[in-house]
């Protein structure tokens, strides 16, 4: 009996798209963020239940359950009408940390956005160095602020953090975060990114299964070759 006992495996962790099924678990991803926020001592972008269960409606939010079980989440925001986007609001809960979650609801959520806003940037602030290095993996590049959204709505979400002052004195031009940007038109970001979501082929399939295929990492050959090019290729 004991061996058998042994031999039970904790139950497969799935990352899911959300939609209107699992609204249920908004209070207690509020719950998990807020406690996790005074951990860290950051202060936080307050988020209100009906924001996050509209992102669960329109399909711009991910899950990580194991069973039933609450295991991970985060949402995608799009600024400046629609030319940038975010992955917002990563959290899993301290009984699931450890385990690569993180790094698959990223890919499930950057997914997302480059399937629902190919042409957008995808960019970050944070000051976190899981998520610094969850961004370096799926392509994003350090920048400064200036290359970021000016989008007034964004910026308003720093006003609860400690550190907002800094941001206030240096007039959004530098704070403690990291803005970190993915450029769809970077070969460099692109091929980054791929080599990332190649490891894990089973969040390409989920969205594919919804959404459609993938926009390409790769980008298009440009088509008008200068003369120099067209005097090589005729000695090739
Ligand atoms: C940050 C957080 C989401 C990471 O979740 P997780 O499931 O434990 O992360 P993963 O196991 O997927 O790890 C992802 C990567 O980050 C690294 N990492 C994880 N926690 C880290 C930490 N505290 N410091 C440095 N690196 C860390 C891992 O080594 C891993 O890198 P690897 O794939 O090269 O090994 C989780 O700790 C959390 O919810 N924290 C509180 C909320 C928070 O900080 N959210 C981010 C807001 S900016």
């Amino acid at each position: 009996m004991d061996q058998i006992q042994d031999q039970k495996q904790e139950p497969e962790i799935k990352i899911v798209l959300a939609d209107e099924s699992h609204v249920h678990y908004v209070d207690e991803i509020l719950e998990t963020i807020a406690a996790a926020a005074k951990v860290r001592g950051t202060g936080i972008a307050k988020r209100n239940p009906e924001y996050v269960k509209q992102k669960m409606i329109e399909g711009k939010a991910v899950l990580a359950l194991c069973g039933d079980d609450f295991a991970g989440f985060s949402y995608i925001e799009t600024w400046d009408n629609k030319q940038y986007v975010t992955t917002s609001g990563l959290i899993v809960p301290d009984r699931y940390r450890g385990k690569g979650l993180a790094r698959r609801i990223k890919h499930m959520t950057f997914s997302l956005a480059r399937k629902r806003w190919p042409e957008a940037k995808i960019f970050s602030l944070t000051s976190g160095a899981a998520v610094m290095k969850l961004n370096t993996q799926h392509g994003y590049k350090p920048v400064t602020f200036a290359q970021l959204t000016n989008d007034e709505s964004f910026w308003h979400g720093c006003e609860g953090c400690v550190n907002f002052d800094v941001l206030q004195r240096t007039d959004r031009r530098y704070c403690i975060c990291t803005g970190m940007l993915f450029d769809p038109n970077d070969p460099d970001c692109l091929a980054a990114a791929q080599k990332e979501l190649d490891l894990d082929p089973t969040c390409r399939e989920t969205i594919e299964a919804k959404y459609g295929p993938m926009p390409p990492y790769k980008l298009p050959e440009k088509e008008s070759k200068t003369l120099l090019d067209k005097i090589k290729s005729l000695f090739k």
